[in-house]
């Protein structure tokens, strides 16, 4: 199979039954993309492939050929500056271990893709399918607002 990852092509022969996520992970070394439930709940290993945003444990690579995926290694503009969904989940304490905060990253920008001017209901149906077990969502919350505000957090 062929993919293009974030702008780079990487070619490989793989097992049928390989997931995307390890392949991104055990192939590509991009291990920005976490794997927790491996059965689509968690949205840690959410990822772009063409545009779309998807979890990529229950994907296979192999669906993935010819495909051009975007993970949280590629988002950021260059490798001094932020994302802005990563800079507002930095500036209002959207992550304290870390763990979930990459997929919760791709799946806001997906998010703010689709509605850019989200109400908090809408952010939080937005983001049902994403699980964080440290931050009691709340600093997400403001992290979705300022990045679609493009302005300072609100408490
Ligand atoms: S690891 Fe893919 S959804 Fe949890
Ligand atoms: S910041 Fe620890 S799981 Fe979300």
């Amino acid at each position: 199979m062929s993919v293009r990852v974030n702008e780079e092509e990487f070619s490989a022969e793989v097992d049928p039954r390989l997931t995307l996520a390890d392949f991104l992970r055990g192939e590509c070394g991009l291990t920005g993309t976490h794997l927790a439930c491996e059965h689509g709940v968690c949205g840690a290993c959410t990822v772009m492939v063409d545009e779309v945003a998807v979890r990529a444990c229950l994907m296979f690579a192999v669906q993935a050929d010819c495909c051009s995926v975007l993970t949280i290694e590629g988002l950021a503009p260059g490798p001094d500056r932020l994302h802005p969904v990563q800079q507002a989940f930095m500036e209002c304490h959207g992550l304290q271990c870390g763990f979930c905060t990459p997929g919760f990253v791709m799946s806001v920008h997906a998010f703010l893709r689709d509605n850019p001017d989200p109400t908090d209901e809408e952010i939080r149906e937005g983001l049902a399918g994403n699980l964080c077990r440290c931050t009691g969502y709340q600093g997400i919350l403001r992290a979705v607002r300022m990045a679609a505000r493009g302005s300072s957090p609100s408490h």
